[in-house]
């Protein structure tokens, strides 16, 4: 009788409410997880995740939620996809762990092979694997510094690149991921990122960040850094913690242009936009650059935790044996998850990435007319962000009416998260339907409605 229950909730492709949230079994795990849990975490609502398949999470007392946040954009092939499992499951009875720092697996070059052959230019390209995004950048900053013999960086105001001390050294997202940790990495000097909706220099989307560039060549290369001594500039193309903002084509193409221009290293942190997420393997494939070192995490492995940074062999081979390395990294079982992922990426969901993000974007195209609070609908592929302001005409952010949304959403089966301070980002797993996708346009339509009451 369970089973049968159990199996038909499963199956479904749209949420179903049998408690109030939280439900009896959810509040004693919120219970005890605030009595024995690190209290650093953020969680926005109470879900307690008991399942998940395809698109939808069910919780422990049974109810079952659309998840249009994916575990942070990770379940890229959606939860517990039957090629994904089979793959870890026949990878964990053969081999769990050897490390690739040590020795060799078959499985470990291929993925490599793979990985390196998405990542756009000529160039021979090589490889790292890593636990993490947060490692996949601590790597790629210590190559920099490494291949090049320079040991500056420049980042952006606004980009989320980790929390380990390297990582947080570019992170530049919300002064609480930096608070209490003392002096960070020296040398790194942020500029801002080129954000279209509130380009202090009233551009569009096309020019947005002309002075940026300026900014960086005239000050920052004259009076703080001598360009020779800069190792990298690391750049998301589209910012995801910091509230789903992409910089423009132009900017990211001029980036690069003053990266070879000084011989400094030009690195994309795709993480989080990677992976098919916005239609093609990496965000960055739609301004047509080449990035020297690119990194990837989340979505590569389907929620196993992989990450790795590819950069250009002739950068890669710099560094020597035990320069860098890794007991986990690269682990087999993650790399089986990877390969499955991969596939079911490059066969089906990247396309339909694009298909829905395309059918979700233009549904959702007159949304800041329809919506007093809503100031900004943006993104690529399923990589979308609404942001909530007070007023359209100043831009105020409203902080508690988004939060008010997101919460209210949970209170509905609809799964979604916030980023920067005031965006609702969108980021389902890459196999959601249309269905899916009125549906949780439907909901979020309600929810900014309530929210718009109290406004
Ligand atoms: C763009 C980007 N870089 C790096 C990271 C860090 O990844 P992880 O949390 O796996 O360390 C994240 C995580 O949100 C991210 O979005």
């Amino acid at each position: 009788m369970i089973a049968t229950t159990e199996t038909k909730s499963r199956e479904t492709k749209l949420p179903r409410l049998l408690t109030q949230l939280p439900g009896p079994k959810a509040k004693r795990v919120v219970e005890q997880d605030a009595k024995f849990m690190s209290p650093s975490f953020t969680r926005d609502y109470p879900l307690v995740a008991k399942r998940g398949h395809g698109a939808v999470v069910e919780d422990v007392d049974g109810n079952t939620f659309l998840d249009f946040a994916a575990g942070i954009a990770v379940c890229s092939t959606g939860h517990c996809h039957p090629k994904v499992v089979e793959a870890i499951q026949k990878q964990a009875a053969e081999l769990i762990h050897m490390s690739g720092t040590d020795f060799y697996y078959e499985s470990l070059p291929q993925l490599a092979e793979k990985l390196v052959n998405t990542v756009p230019g000529a160039d021979p390209k090589k490889a790292f694997f890593t636990n993490s995004g947060t490692e996949a950048i601590e790597g790629a900053m210590k190559l920099a510094r490494y291949a090049t013999k320079r040991d500056k960086f420049i980042a952006f105001y606004g980009c989320f690149h980790g929390r380990t001390m390297g990582a947080l050294s570019l992170t530049a997202s919300k002064s609480t991921q930096r608070k209490g940790f003392g002096a960070l990495l020296a040398g790194v000097e942020h500029i801002p990122y080129p954000n279209a909706y509130r380009c202090a220099h009233g551009h569009t989307t096309e020019t947005c960040g002309a002075e940026i560039l300026e900014t960086l060549e005239r000050q920052i290369f004259k009076r703080l850094f001598d360009p020779e001594e800069v190792a990298a500039i690391v750049i998301e193309p589209i910012q995801g913690e910091g509230g789903y903002v992409s910089a423009p084509k132009f900017f990211l193409q001029e980036l690069q242009r003053i990266c070879r221009q000084h011989g400094i290293l030009f690195i994309l942190d795709e993480v989080q936009s990677g992976m098919g997420r916005t239609g093609k393997w990496w965000a960055s494939e739609h301004a047509g650059i080449e990035p020297d070192i690119i990194t990837s995490a989340k979505g590569i492995a389907s929620g196993m935790p992989l990450g790795a940074f590819v950069a250009r062999a002739s950068i890669m081979n710099t560094w020597k044996p035990g320069s860098h390395g890794t007991t986990f990294g690269g682990n087999p079982v993650c790399v089986a998850a990877a390969l499955a992922t991969m596939d079911l990426i490059e066969t089906e969901y990247k396309e339909n990435a694009r298909r829905m993000g395309d059918y979700l974007l233009t549904k959702m195209a007159d949304w800041t007319k329809k919506f007093k609070i809503v100031g900004d609908v943006r993104g690529r592929g399923l990589m979308i962000g609404v942001e909530i302001v007070r007023d359209q005409r100043t831009k105020e952010e409203a902080a508690d009416l988004r939060n008010a949304i997101v919460d209210a959403a949970f209170h509905k089966g609809l799964l979604v998260l916030g980023a920067g301070a005031n965006t609702v980002r969108l980021s389902p797993p890459l196999l959601i339907d249309e269905e899916q996708a009125d549906f949780a346009l439907r909901i979020l339509e309600e929810c900014i409605v309530e929210a718009q009451k109290k406004a």
